[in-house]
């Protein structure tokens, strides 16, 4: 590490979720000697403040990571695939947000709570698991050590951040319009996304499942590197605008009661555990939103199976399921020396 910090570079800068990076960058007074801010050539003349200056938007192009140390990435699968190899060939650590890597072998796949020295095995890209996959491994990893889980079903409730910056104006304007009386304008979602929700999160594939549901899946298994849970999801986009819910029931190997659930949440990090039912004392988007934290509540026994227990659990998904956990993976990487 360079005494002043490092060469930083924030792909999709201008994007919900590169927006954010640079605004947890700052939060966490991660170490950055430069910051260089890419995006479309659309977004030239655009500039983003960091630390009390303004710095402006550069396209991306090949040439864009000579000197760079750390390279996070947001910009889309597209853009992940075709430049996080030169970033990294360029010298960067790249973190990247997208799908395009996460599912490959010599990628890691890290959650810093759940399996940080996976990240140490890194030959120049560690991805970002999905959103949904983040918050869900967050809560569920203290059980997992613990009691061990074989199975989990879950339902999520994904706010429209998720899909970038657009969705959120999509859903804006549609709640406008429907208030005054006008038809609802969809460009982003198969249906109108206001006052509305729908099972349809990625493409269908042949299995009948959306993609994001097989990404709940297939990343989960590889960040337990547990290739034998069995998870069976269903994805729901609903019109919030920050902070996923998830519905999850899990089958543990060895029975444990929400009592002690609720003990092993209470002292995991990253978990906090809001269940009081007397005071209407559960997580919800609003206030997820905005924090680090996987919230966690309406923890219980799930009485349709052997050691059932079903659960609510809520993050900001463009933080804990986006930017933080991209910045925390930085941090790890620091503190072990390896940036
Ligand atoms: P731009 O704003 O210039 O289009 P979101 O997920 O919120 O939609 O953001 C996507 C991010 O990815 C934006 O910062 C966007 O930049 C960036 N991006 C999209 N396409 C490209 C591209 N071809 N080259 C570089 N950045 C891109």
């Amino acid at each position: 590490m360079e005494l002043n910090g490092l060469k930083v570079a924030v792909v999709g800068a201008t994007g919900a979720v590169g927006n954010l990076m640079v605004k947890v960058l700052e939060e966490r007074a991660f170490p950055v000697s430069r910051l260089t801010l890419l995006a479309s050539a659309r977004s030239i003349g655009k500039t983003l403040g960091f630390h009390g200056s303004e710095i402006a938007v550069e396209e991306l192009v090949e040439d864009s990571f000579e000197g760079i140390q750390l390279a996070l990435f947001s910009a889309g699968g597209g853009i992940s695939k075709k430049f996080a190899p030169i970033a990294a060939r360029a010298g960067a650590v790249v973190i990247d947000n997208s799908n395009a890597w996460r599912m490959d072998p010599k990628v890691p796949l890290v959650v810093p709570e759940v399996n940080p020295d996976a990240a140490l095995s890194h030959s120049g890209i560690i991805a970002n698991p999905n959103c949904s996959t983040i918050q869900m491994v967050v809560a569920l990893k203290p059980i997992y050590d613990a009691v061990g889980i074989r199975r989990i079903v879950v339902t999520t409730f994904q706010a429209v951040s998720g899909t970038g910056k657009r969705a959120i104006e999509e859903l804006r304007a549609q709640v406008l319009d429907v208030m005054q009386g006008r038809e609802a304008v969809r460009q982003i979602y198969p249906h109108q996304i206001a006052f509305n929700c729908f099972p349809h999160i990625g493409p269908f594939l042949e299995n009948g499942f959306s993609e994001e549901e097989m990404k709940m899946v297939n990343e989960t298994r590889k960040v337990f590197e547990d290739a034998k849970i069995r998870i069976c999801a269903t994805t729901v986009r609903i019109p919030v605008i920050y902070g996923h819910s998830e519905s999850i029931n899990i089958e543990t190997e060895k029975p444990v009661s929400p009592e002690e659930v609720r003990r092993l949440l209470d002292a995991a990090p990253g978990v906090r555990v809001i269940d009081d039912l007397s005071n209407a004392g559960y997580p919800v988007p609003l206030s997820a939103a905005g924090t680090d934290d996987t919230l966690v509540g309406r923890i219980r026994i799930d009485p349709s199976v052997e050691n059932g227990l079903a659960m609510w659990v809520v993050a900001d998904n463009i933080r804990k399921g986006a930017a933080t956990n991209a910045v925390q993976i930085a941090e790890l990487l620091l503190s072990r020396g390896r940036l």
